[in-house]
């Protein structure tokens, strides 16, 4: 099999689909980094973590692995137009398995998406709860309850899970250009809108200014050695590196699309997406008497009940899901285009069957993480769930060891020479200082980072 796949050259006259504008890269790359991470995790994160800090923290790690491993990733597609497998043969020194990269990417692909598509399950669930109102409670308990409910029924999580994929998969039919590209041009706006209004609501309570503090005023104190590695982990699935995904996206940009400029602008406006998410989140936690430590559940549980104390709760508690499930689109739509074009370009596969096959994988691996909750509650291999032991493999095993490779690859044995002459596009460009300076974090500085974050995840110190 393996030799099959290593055999399969790219096929003569498959003419390669592309991002056709310089909105639509900036669409389609920023709607892979925005996803459930700004609207789920960065809050409850940054609640459990103690705030500021932890976000300022975030923003160091971001800058000094995340945007050059993310510039690196793009780089290396678009010099090689392929998928993570097969560009990463091209632009390796021959006979060096750098491939293998790619190979591990399509792995947590699939990992990914099996839990991710559970959690985006739940949104689309909401959506249509609080459309019929019956989430709506002050009562903490309550909406406990009714999230339990959900997460305890085999069959909607079932249901919601299947349909959120064949969503996803069929703009996925679409193609890059008309799907892909064009979806997230309208989605992204949306998201942005829907983000103000909320935001402005929430800035408009009484205790706003409780909630902004927690937010913007860093207690040094509690920045500690495991909230340093969260924030740095978090930094890698926000900008969605270290598994292709980018590499993938890369090789859709057109030969003239400024590389470290776009990714800084995606990077920039990911982050403007978390600030505003959780400048709409935490004033009304702080106004309503709530706990902003809740944890995961802060999204299901507490916020239900936020709303449920707002005047037109129930329409702002649909705005938010929306949003979340607008956000989550973009995301999973980036996490299935790697198999999918793997599929397609090695195994000679059309479109819709790579898309098809990828889908059946899916909603067989998926079924896994949404049968956790209740039916395979106790089937836990290694002591967790499957939905927790594919979030873990992925997340702390995968994506860092995938990170670690790529910035080596990138750094080391594509010569720092082959990163700088992509990045200027060639001579077009003047950044050779800028290139350098990418050269040296991506030889030293992410490696023994991400190693630190992977070694900590690993419980290993
Ligand atoms: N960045 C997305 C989010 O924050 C998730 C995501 C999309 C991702 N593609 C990825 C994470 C690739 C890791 C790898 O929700």
């Amino acid at each position: 099999m393996t030799e099959k796949i290593l055999a399969a050259q790219p096929l003569p006259g498959l003419k390669r689909a592309g991002f056709t504008s310089g909105f639509g890269v900036l669409a389609a790359t920023l709607g892979s980094a925005v996803g459930l991470g700004n609207i789920w995790k960065v809050p409850y994160l940054t609640g459990a973590n103690g705030g500021a800090g932890f976000l300022l923290v975030y923003l160091l790690a971001t800058l000094l692995v995340g945007l050059p491993v993310m510039i690196a990733e793009i780089a290396m597609g678009r010099q090689a137009r392929a998928n993570p497998v097969s560009a990463l043969q091209k632009l390796a020194p021959r006979g060096q398995p750098w491939w293998l990269i790619g190979v591990a990417g399509i792995v947590a692909a699939f990992l990914i998406l099996s839990f991710y598509s559970e959690v985006v399950a739940w949104v689309f669930a909401y959506v249509f709860k609080a459309l019929r109102g019956s989430l709506l409670s002050s009562d903490r308990q309550v909406t406990e309850a009714a999230f339990a409910a959900l997460i305890s029924d085999p069959l909607q999580s079932l249901l919601w899970q299947w349909g959120v994929l064949a969503f996803i998969g069929s703009i996925l039919l679409l193609g890059v250009t008309k799907g892909i590209e064009a979806i997230t041009k309208k989605l992204m706006p949306i998201l942005f809108l829907l983000l103000l209004l909320l935001c402005a609501f929430s800035l408009s309570l009484d205790k706003a200014a409780e909630g902004l503090a927690f937010l913007f005023k860093p207690d040094f104190g509690k920045i500690t050695a495991s909230v340093v590695l969260t924030a740095m982990g978090l930094a890698f699935f926000k900008l969605s590196i270290g598994m292709g995904t980018m590499m993938t996206y890369g090789s859709y940009f057109g030969d003239g699309q400024n590389i470290p400029v776009t990714a800084a602008r995606v990077m920039v406006a990911d982050l403007c997406v978390s600030m505003l998410a959780g400048m709409a989140i935490f004033p009304a936690v702080f106004t309503f008497g709530f706990a902003p430590t809740a944890g995961p559940s802060l999204v299901f549980i507490t916020l239900p009940a936020v709303f449920s104390h707002m005047p037109m709760g129930q329409a702002l508690m649909v705005a938010f899901f929306v949003l979340a499930a607008v956000a989550a689109t973009g995301a999973m739509l980036s996490l299935m285009e790697v198999p999918v074009v793997v599929l397609h370009e090695r195994l000679g596969w059309s479109r819709p069957k790579a898309t098809l096959a990828s889908l059946l994988v899916l909603m067989l691996l998926g079924s896994g993480c949404a049968l956790s909750n209740n039916v395979l509650a106790d089937f836990k291999p290694w002591g967790m769930t499957l939905f927790d032991l594919f979030d873990f493999v992925s997340s702390n095993l995968l994506l860092p060891a995938g990170g670690i490779f790529i910035a080596l690859f990138a750094g080391w044995a594509w010569r720092g020479e082959g990163l700088k002459r992509a990045l200027s596009n060639h001579g077009q460009l003047r950044n050779e200082t800028l290139a350098r300076a990418l050269v040296v974090l991506l030889r030293y500085v992410s490696p023994l980072l991400i190693l630190l974050v992977m070694l900590k995840g690993l419980g290993l110190f």
